[in-house]
């Protein structure tokens, strides 16, 4: 079979060494793709949608895997199955519940699905007496725009005021243009943070085991933001019964739900989930694989996984058992000097050679000089291990994240800390 997959990260990478091992692949074509990808498949560029359709056309492609939001928020899916090409991902009117925000909290409400209390609203009359209302003065306040931000468009604040300011900075566009036209003010959720992902048929889904991200910057959860440091699964946060009772009051009900709107919610569903006092919140839903939480959540997969993928695109998941290895796995993320304030000045990466089949590096911000891989800015590549143990895995990882060489190299050296000071 040849497949197709949309996007240049490290995720993407970790999905095509994934579905180059089944035995039906016959050839993976990238689009972008980076510097690395041309080592597993065929990079091509395409401008947009329509371009990819035609890629997908012209190679032949029997399956398309989609990394990021934007494409599928565009509508990528529909124009795909409009010309009877087959594509791993939600439709345009399911990729709302990541690109509007409002939607996405409105759907939460409507079917009964645990998530922190909230309004959305474009009248500031409206937000202010909100947040009047709800909040005491020591209060942390959340206020979010309701469209797509690339992951900057929330805020925590630290009183009414600033909460005030920053929904009408919102409101009137100058923070995030279209997308703050629309804000939603919540409730502050102090707990643990996990990445849960589904993969759905429409009807059926099938929940892969929790992982953390670690999206801040600096050791011990210190720093800015990031698209995340590192990421391991499965994560000792959460246990067999907390496992079941995430499938029972929020996979089936949002399952049931999308099929209530009209909008059948085929793909990959991550849902972000904060555990308070052992209970879980839905934060969010991205309608995609995270990024760096692919990578651990694919060497973690005994299926063929470009079986599972095409099963779920094609509305036959029942037929299959999901097959998940004793293992823990763990990636680290090595960004590059700069990440992620500015850009860096491209450096030569050294790397091991590597005999261990359970590390590999998925890579990213790289590309080719000559015969030379360089680090070209962002979050460079991840390096990725399993074993038996997550202390094991994490040894393995970062014995290998020392190894590679280029300058700037920006790593952080706690990730998976949380579960092992659990252990
Ligand atoms: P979102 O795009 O909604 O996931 O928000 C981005 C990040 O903001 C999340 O990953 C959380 O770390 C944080 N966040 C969002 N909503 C809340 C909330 N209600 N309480 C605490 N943190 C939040
Ligand atoms: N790692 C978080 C994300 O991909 O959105």
């Amino acid at each position: 079979m040849n497949v197709l997959i949309v996007g240049s990260g490290a995720r993407e990478y970790s999905l095509g060494l994934s579905v180059s091992k089944s035995p039906q692949i016959k050839q993976i074509f990238f689009s972008p793709g980076n510097g690395a990808t041309s080592k597993i498949g065929e990079n091509i560029n395409a401008e947009n949608i329509e371009d990819l359709k035609n890629i997908a056309l012209d190679k032949k492609v029997d399956l398309t895997i989609v990394g990021s939001e934007d494409r599928l928020v565009e509508g990528i899916v529909d124009l795909f199955e409009d010309n009877n090409l087959t594509i791993f991902g939600p439709s345009k009117k399911a990729s709302r519940l990541e690109g509007s925000k409002e939607y996405m909290k409105n759907f939460l409400k409507k079917y009964n699905i645990p998530t922190a209390k909230y309004i959305s609203s474009s009248s500031s009359d409206e937000l202010n007496s909100f947040i009047d209302n709800n909040f005491k003065d020591d209060d942390l306040i959340v206020v979010k725009a309701d469209g797509l931000c690339a992951g900057k468009g929330v805020l925590i604040c630290e009183s009414k005021d600033e909460a005030k300011r920053e929904s009408s900075k919102m409101l009137s566009g100058e923070s995030f243009g279209d997308a703050g036209k629309k804000v939603i003010i919540e409730e502050y959720l102090d707990g643990y943070e996990l990445s849960l992902f589904a993969l759905c048929d429409g009807k059926n889904f099938k929940l892969l085991p929790a992982v953390q991200d670690h999206k801040k910057l600096l050791d011990g959860d210190k720093g800015v933001n990031t698209g995340g440091m590192g990421a391991y699964s499965p994560t000792s946060l959460i246990d067999d019964d907390m496992y079941e009772y995430i499938k029972e009051k929020v996979c089936t009900p949002t399952l049931k739900g999308m099929q209530e709107e009209e909008a059948p919610y085929k793909g990959v569903l991550f849902i972000g989930l904060m555990l308070v006092d052992g209970k879980p919140y839905v934060l969010e839903y991205n309608v995609r694989f995270g990024d760096p939480e692919c990578q651990v959540l694919m060497p973690l997969l005994e299926n063929d996984t470009l079986d599972l993928f095409l099963k779920a695109s094609t509305n036959r998941l029942n037929e299959i058992e999901l097959k998940i290895r004793d293992k823990k796995a763990v990636c680290v993320v090595l960004a590059s000097e700069n990440y992620p304030f500015k850009s860096s000045i491209p450096a030569k990466i050294d790397v091991p050679e590597i005999n261990d089949e359970d590390i590999h590096i998925s890579y990213a911000g790289v590309s080719l000089q000559g015969d030379d891989l360089m680090a070209s800015g962002g979050r460079v590549l991840s390096v990725v291990s399993s074993d038996d143990t997550l202390e094991l895995a994490v040894r393995k990882a970062y014995k290998v994240c020392d190894e590679i060489e280029f300058k700037g190299k920006k790593l952080r050296r706690d990730i998976a800390f949380q579960s092992l000071k659990k252990n």
